[in-house]
């Protein structure tokens, strides 16, 4: 990095690090963090059944809501280090109660969790910020929302206020379909989530992921990507957590890059700022590029997944301490990510019925890979009489590094060939935007 990095000078000790989640995101960092030769082991807890197979990781069972024991275990671990993945710990304040017990914490409090677990406090935020998104109405009953519905002469999209996992937004083609949207979530079918519903204009455009490591005042960007949230190919069918994605994202422009720095990344940090809102943890910025520019869909709090197990093979050793530095205020804010001269691509395997319900439990045989710049991520695996079985939705994340897109997906694809489970599915098209050669295999 051009950050001088090449000595652990001024940083904490970084042996031991907790990461706390159980996903295919956690373990892709967890595969970034230990690459540097100061971290002796890394924790994942709980993590899953791929976890064990990362170089220095060790799954571990730590009961986050046992307050006092926590503290007792961390201590006992000499956990120098914390990242938090998933958001609804941090919605819960699990980042201030690490940093009040004087652990070193990579992920926003509460109050900055909140531009993921409030969707409608992140509209008026952006409001507030005039950082441009689409125009909203937050609305807190059925009666307001039919009223907006009826009169509205334009295409609405209706999400529920808060955590969701992924499933409170609702792109109805109709005023029919708009009303029971807004009557399901206001019925209950978020709980609480949907006590609020925010009614949104509908906009248009190819959607892009930007991600910053922020301090709190100064930020680092992340390579850029493309997630594919649609369950099928063409990007049909519902919504799902991320069926794939690839990285960088060759539409962003250097220009656009640098307008979406001005009119969105650094306004969204200074008004955090305004608000007193220290934000040392990653802001997710979903984009649309629409035709009038870039708009805000949504802010989160965490890494994106999958965006982060194809961006984390991209990351050199040095990983590591940008998130330390984010997680002390130490960026200086002209860290440079040497990207290799390669891309990055994922394709994620589901159990069939995903993202609606589906069956777990089933046996996965993985033949002959090549693993030659590729990964697999377990996403929701376990292990059973030393068997790994599916466990998850999301099951397992394949991911490839080459030269070009073609070749990324061609291997990552041969790699999926090997896999085997019972109801494996997954998209033949990831990276469709990006493969010269996809009309011709399909
Ligand atoms: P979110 O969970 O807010 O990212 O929304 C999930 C997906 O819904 C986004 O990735 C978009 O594809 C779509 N979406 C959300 N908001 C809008 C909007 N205002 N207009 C069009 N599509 C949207
Ligand atoms: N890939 C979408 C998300 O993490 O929310």
């Amino acid at each position: 990095m051009s950050i001088n990095l090449s000595s652990s000078k001024g940083f904490n000790r970084l042996e031991n690090i907790l990461i706390i989640g159980n996903g295919g995101r956690e373990n892709s960092l967890a595969w970034a963090i230990q690459k540097n030769e100061l971290v002796k082991k890394v924790y994942l807890s709980p993590g899953n059944a791929g976890s064990d197979r990362i170089n220095k990781c060790e799954r571990i069972a730590i009961d986050f809501n046992n307050k006092n024991l926590l503290v007792e275990n961390l201590n006992f671990l000499k956990i120098d280090f914390i990242v938090i993945g998933p958001e609804i710990p941090l919605a819960n304040g699990l980042a201030d109660f690490l940093r009040e017990n004087d652990f070193n914490v990579f992920g926003p409090g509460k109050d900055g969790a909140k531009l993921e677990y409030s969707k409608s406090w992140a509209k008026e935020f952006m409001q507030g910020a005039k950082i441009p998104t689409a125009n909203f109405w937050k609305v807190n009953s059925l009666e307001e929302a039919k009223k907006i519905i009826h009169s509205s002469s334009i295409p609405l999209v209706v999400k529920a206020d808060g955590l969701a996992s992924g499933k409170g937004v609702f792109i109805p083609d109709s005023k029919d379909e708009c009303f029971s949207a807004a009557e399901s979530i206001f019925n209950g079918k978020f709980g609480n989530s949907g006590n609020v519903v925010v009614l949104e204009e509908k906009i248009q455009g190819p959607e892009v992921s930007v991600f910053a490591l922020c301090d709190g005042e100064k930020y680092v960007l992340l390579p850029t990507a493309q997630d594919h949230k649609r369950l099928n190919e063409n990007d049909k069918g519902p919504n799902t957590g991320g069926m794939g994605a690839y990285s960088p994202a060759p539409l962003l422009t250097k220009d656009d890059l640098n307008r979406i720095t001005k009119e969105i990344i650094e306004p969204t940090i200074d008004e955090l700022n305004k608000k007193n809102i220290d934000y040392k943890g990653v802001i997710y910025f979903g984009l649309m590029i629409t035709k009038s520019g870039p708009k805000v869909i949504e802010y989160n709090c965490r890494f994106g997944d999958p965006e982060c197990q194809t961006i984390m093979p991209l990351m050199d050793k040095n990983f590591v301490f940008l998130l330390e530095k984010c997680s002390m205020g130490n960026l200086t804010g002209d860290e440079k990510i040497p990207t290799p001269d390669k891309v990055s691509g994922c394709v994620i395997a589901t159990s069939k019925g995903y993202p609606q319900e589906y069956k777990t439990g089933f046996p996965i045989k993985i033949g002959k890979i090549d693993s030659n710049d590729c990964q697999i991520f377990d996403s929701g695996t376990s292990s059973k009489n030393g068997e790994l079985i599916t466990n998850g939705g999301r099951v397992l994340s394949i991911v490839c590094q080459d030269k070009d897109f073609d070749k990324v997906f061609e291997r990552a694809y041969k790699n999926l060939k090997e896999i085997h489970f019972d109801g494996i599915y997954f998209r033949n098209d990831i990276g469709h935007q990006v493969r010269e050669n996809y009309s011709k295999e399909t």
